[in-house]
């Protein structure tokens, strides 16, 4: 059967990167990107690959299930990989019902297509639900999340994607739909929303704006470089356990303070500033409200059964984001300035 898979979330972050990766290495597989263009999607991340010929995107909300229905009969979807999602804790904290509709509503929407479209030979289908270590809860100082440590979310947004990964499951049990989750750490990369900690604190640096650590900057998180997050998807989408989970992680913990002045020495460098310039920028700000204390993946079942592990450091990573968005200054200015929407009824006026 053809490939015609349909990647919800495409214009976002990481889904941008997937679409990418999937344009360029299946020339044979249709990719649909399928995205509402929140404030977080914007085509600009995905120029480079706007006219191959496999590729093709669709400004539909998740919500609305008759579109979706449409969308799932005019390319004839064989597959899902679904990442579209609101996906900023803080955020969830001031407005969780946006979350709600979105992760978990949206969520069975497409699960509600995919199976009555799919029903007569599920065998021949798959739904990559792409999901979130934050789903585990929070650690102490030590031990790691497993693919089977219990579920046990602590922030609107976490609650949200257990949520959806449980009727992921559910659809799974009950109606024999094929399917795969993968629950990732924390990314970081190119395209990366200015709302989240690594491009929210470049581009504080660049333009001289306070750094705002949340409580003493002591939380952890394991850090990946999002191409690493494409390639595990790639990997568990055409070969992982049907019915099956796998976590994703950098084997890379780092503490929030010791993160961003290393951030801080990177940039002054960068930007030519004496050494120590950027970290006074530093400002401690009141804690987020239940704020989880660390995160760490044991990555081992990925890399075991399938052979993924990350191909990046992290020093060549964070290298690579901080040059990025210093030679992007367009791209930040459009994202931050709702330039982005002028873009996009340019680029889509008249079709
Ligand atoms: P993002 O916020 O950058 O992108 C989300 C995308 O989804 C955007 O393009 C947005 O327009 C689209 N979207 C939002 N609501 C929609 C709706 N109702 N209908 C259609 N499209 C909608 O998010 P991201 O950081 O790229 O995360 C992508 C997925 O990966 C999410 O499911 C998230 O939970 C998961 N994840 C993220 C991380 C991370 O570190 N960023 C880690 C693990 C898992
Ligand atoms: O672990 C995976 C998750 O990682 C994803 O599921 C989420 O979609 C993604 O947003 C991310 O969640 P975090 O809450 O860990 O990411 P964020 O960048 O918001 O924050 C990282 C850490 O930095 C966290 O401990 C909070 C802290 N922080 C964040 C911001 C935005 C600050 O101290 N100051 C800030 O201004």
């Amino acid at each position: 059967m053809p490939k015609h898979i349909l990647i919800t979330g495409g214009a976002g972050f990481i889904g941008s990167h997937v679409v990418r990766l999937f344009v360029n290495n299946y020339p044979d597989y249709k990719i649909i990107n399928l995205d509402a263009l929140t404030y977080a999607g914007n085509l600009e991340n995905l120029k480079d690959i706007e006219h191959a010929p496999n590729y093709f995107f669709e400004k539909v909300n998740i919500l609305d299930a008759a579109a979706l229905e449409t969308v799932f009969e005019k390319h004839e979807v064989s597959d899902v990989i679904h990442l579209a999602a609101e996906s900023h804790v803080d955020r969830s904290i001031s407005s969780p019902l946006d979350f709600v509709y979105t992760n978990i509503i949206g969520t069975v929407n497409l699960l509600n297509i995919a199976r009555h479209r799919w029903k007569d030979n599920y065998a021949a289908h798959r739904f990559h639900h792409v999901s979130t270590d934050e789903v585990f809860g929070t650690l102490g100082d030590t031990g790691f999340f497993t693919e089977t440590t219990s579920y046990s979310p602590n922030s609107p947004y976490s609650a949200s994607k257990a949520s959806s990964d449980h009727f992921v499951r559910a659809y799974g049990e009950t109606y024999g739909m094929g399917y795969v989750i993968t629950n990732c750490s924390n990314n970081y990369g190119p395209n990366h929303f200015p709302e989240k900690l690594i491009p929210l604190f470049i581009n504080n640096i660049i333009n001289n704006k306070p750094l705002p650590v949340y409580g003493k900057g002591e939380n952890t998180r394991d850090w990946l470089f999002v191409i690493d997050h494409a390639r595990a998807i790639d990997t568990v989408f055409h070969h992982g356990k049907n019915h099956d989970s796998y976590n994703v992680g950098g084997f890379n913990e780092w503490k929030n303070l010791d993160l961003v002045k290393l951030l801080c020495q990177l940039m002054d460098d960068r930007l030519g500033r004496a050494p120590g310039t950027s970290e006074q920028l530093i400002n401690y700000v009141t804690d987020r409200p239940g704020h989880d204390l660390r995160y760490a993946i044991d990555a081992s079942k990925i890399n075991r059964e399938l052979g993924w592990s990350p191909s990046v450091t992290f020093e060549e990573g964070l290298g690579r984001t901080i040059d990025w968005y210093l030679q992007n200054t367009e791209w930040l200015q459009h994202v931050t300035s709702g330039d982005y929407q002028k873009y996009y009824e340019g680029l889509y006026a008249g079709r």
